[in-house]
């Protein structure tokens, strides 16, 4: 059957004929035409179904797909688990955590009644012959009760070493037969902690299973932003054409979660960032962002290009390759999103207090194929950065600048087309255009699709559509043998090297942008990290309070992030400024002729702002007094907001007025840069 259903991946299935029909509490506002099929019958039995994943994703995912009414009648749920709890205390327990859990806006009874009804648990150790003889027993019952044509999903919630345990005992109590229906198994993350423990894990779960039986999941693969990557590269004609190296200068990959380790440490410190985060969804992003267009949507045809991306990274072959493309940090002390502070990584529980494991990951990459040749891939992601953000940005080549030399414009912005992945889910288009007014000079300014605008769906958790395409036998969205193995095959010279290298940890604090040596791994090749910035995040710099909407849109556009590390010179006295400072994180010194320090900045301050408005050398030296995170404002977008904004100009005014005791003049500095256009 696999294979045979050509359909869009995870749009769920648009099956011909629905095996029974979708039941009354059909959400009354869908549309019957159209509909989904609800999915296969069967059973779904959950190892290790106490634990977290069950009730935070797993179950709200069920109840989700019950409200839209896409689970068949022909349905039944089995915990299983160590912990000793009959049938109704388990559907007491999920009675309670879905209230907490759902994702719906509201809650509804009658589905979940519905969906309670039908959880049945059976308690037992997985190494424990007779917890598998109850299991087969209650399994007969409920397929004869729900007449769920002998079709079993088992769904591995538990650590990887159990799998293959939980099949042999599958296998010797004859639940694994197929002859009467299919038997199918999800595996959860981490399939491996490395190259060789992902082969002998595939290995000993191919003994029990064949392929086309595993779906090896990866949640991300389950939200709807990553699944329009492919749509919109292959159902827009106007994208394609431009997606190779001939027009994109390079792409870049962010992944930053605010939280810390969420009392996740034991897991998290035999794992790290590389493991956690890029070997599996980033890798997975990468692979749909970058594949050749597929024959089809076809699983094996999608997963065929996928692989065959995969396949194509140029492997890190030696130490100074791994050195010269890749940055690892791990988080000290700092603060929180809500500016209280919160322990360094070191600090977690149930981590070891010199753990040298990495809570940041940055990696250049190429791909060695034809579309992609000289095209480099930045990657980078990290927990207790300064927000929560999912973003690619493919950046295009720059327009030549030969017609607006000699014009008010210095250089060209390259386009921009950003992802949005989450919380803000988007596609986002950048471009100049020309500022109102007589002169030539122009404005980064952007084009935007918001889901939220143009959809009305439910918020999901991302399992519903992964849960609904294994039972409707659709692997599209799971990952095969041979790519979980090639992408540990990239990550595994970084792992052996980070194992032995000494490292320098931590090296950002809690709520930051990440290591200083990260922004030097992109900035050494001449290009930056795009930050996206949104307003909530500019006011909260005392300079913008109340700055107005426009003000602060143009700003969106204009700052860029730059990092210092304690001790490094940010501006020298005598150089002629090229930008104005604004301190996002950390404290700067301002130095007198001698290196005594005469002032310190604080948060929130900003700084440079007088060559820039007297259009002369630096009046100072300032150095950080800590790690730093600035956001940078250069002298052309300077001048632009300053244009713009005559209210802005007025608060640097009194601020730098107030701070050296000098009258500024700021039309020194609007006459450099705004005239020639207009003039020549
Ligand atoms: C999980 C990781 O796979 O993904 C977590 O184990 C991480 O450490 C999470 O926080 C991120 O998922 P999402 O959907 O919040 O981006």
């Amino acid at each position: 059957m696999l294979g045979s259903r050509v359909q869009f991946p995870n749009l769920v299935s648009l099956r011909s004929e629905p095996v029974s029909e979708p039941r009354h509490f059909q959400t009354p506002n869908r549309s019957t035409a159209g509909r989904p099929a609800v999915a296969e019958p069967c059973i779904l039995v959950i190892f290790g179904a106490s634990g977290d994943l069950t009730k935070r994703l797993l179950m709200p995912a069920f109840y989700n797909l019950v409200c839209d009414g896409l689970l068949p009648d022909n349905f039944a749920i089995i915990g299983m688990a160590m912990d000793s709890l009959t049938t109704e205390a388990f559907r007491d327990k999920m009675s309670a955590d879905i209230k907490q859990f759902s994702t719906r806006a509201q809650f509804e009874q009658e589905p979940w009644d519905w969906l309670c009804s039908r959880l049945y648990y059976t308690p037992g150790r997985f190494d424990d012959d007779s917890a598998f003889s109850r299991l087969r027993q209650l399994l007969g019952k409920l397929q004869s009760q729900y007449s769920s044509g002998g079709n079993v999903l088992f769904y591995m919630a538990t650590p990887p070493s159990v799998f293959g345990l939980i099949s042999d005992k599958l296998e010797k109590a004859g639940l694994n037969d197929t002859a009467t229906g299919w038997k199918r198994i999800i595996v959860e993350k981490p399939f491996g902690t490395d190259l060789n423990s992902a082969i002998a894990l595939n290995r000993e779960i191919l003994t029990y299973w064949k392929e086309e039986q595993i779906y090896r999941i990866d949640h991300y693969l389950g939200k709807e932003t990553v699944q329009n990557i492919i749509a919109f590269r292959f159902s827009n004609g106007m994208f394609e054409p431009l997606w190779n190296r001939n027009f994109i200068d390079h792409i870049q990959f962010t992944v930053a979660e605010s939280v810390g380790v969420e009392g996740r440490g034991a897991y998290y410190d035999k794992s790290g960032v590389l493991r956690d985060m890029l070997q599996n969804h980033m890798f997975q992003m990468l692979a749909y962002l970058c594949m050749e267009p597929p024959g089809s949507f076809a699983p094996e045809s999608v997963r065929n290009e996928k692989a065959k991306l995969l396949g194509s990274i140029r492997m890190m072959d030696d130490a100074d390759a791994v050195r010269r493309n890749t940055v690892r940090g791990q988080y000290g002390p700092g603060a929180g999103l809500d500016g209280k502070p919160v322990p360094g990584y070191r600090q977690e529980p149930s981590v070891p207090p010199n753990s040298k494991m990495e809570t940041f990951a940055a990696m250049k990459v190429h791909i060695d194929n034809w579309r992609w040749h000289g095209v480099p891939v930045y990657l980078r992601s990290g927990k207790r950065l300064w927000k929560r953000g999912t973003e690619i940005i493919v950046q295009m080549k720059s327009a030549p600048d030969v017609l607006f030399r000699g014009t008010g414009v210095e250089s060209l912005e390259p386009n921009r087309l950003i992802f949005h992945i989450q919380p803000d889910q988007g596609i986002e288009l950048q471009f100049q255009a020309k500022t109102p007014g007589p002169t030539m000079t122009l404005q980064k300014v952007d084009m935007r699709f918001n889901y939220g605008e143009a959809f009305a769906a439910s918020r999901g958790t991302g399992y519903e559509v992964l849960i609904y395409n294994c039972m409707n036998g659709d692997a599209t969205l799971f990952s095969r043998t041979d790519l979980v193995e090639t992408a540990w095959r990239i990550v595994q010279p970084m792992l052996d090297l980070w194992q032995s290298d000494p490292v320098d940890f931590p090296n950002y604090p809690a709520g930051a942008w990440g290591p200083k040596a990260a922004f030097d791994l992109i900035e050494n090749d001449g290009r930056k990290w795009v930050e996206v910035l949104n307003r909530e995040t500019l006011q909260q710099i005392p300079l913008f309070h109340n700055a107005d909407p426009i003000l602060l849109s143009s700003l969106i556009m204009a700052l860029k992030p730059v990092v210092f590390k304690e001790g490094d010179c940010v501006i020298r006295k005598g150089e002629m400024g090229r930008a104005l400072y604004i301190i996002s994180r950390g404290q700067v010194e301002v130095l007198d002729d001698s290196g005594s320090v005469v002032a310190t900045l604080p948060e929130g301050s900003f700084f440079g702002e007088i060559s820039l408005l007297m259009s002369s050398a630096r009046t100072a030296t300032v150095r950080a007094a800590s790690y730093c995170d600035l956001y940078m404002l250069e002298k052309a977008d300077f001048a632009r907001v300053l244009r713009d904004r005559p209210q802005f100009l007025e608060s640097l005014m009194e601020v730098a007025s107030n701070r050296y005791n000098i009258a500024v003049h700021a039309e020194s500095l609007m006459h450099d840069e705004a005239p020639a256009a207009g003039h020549k």
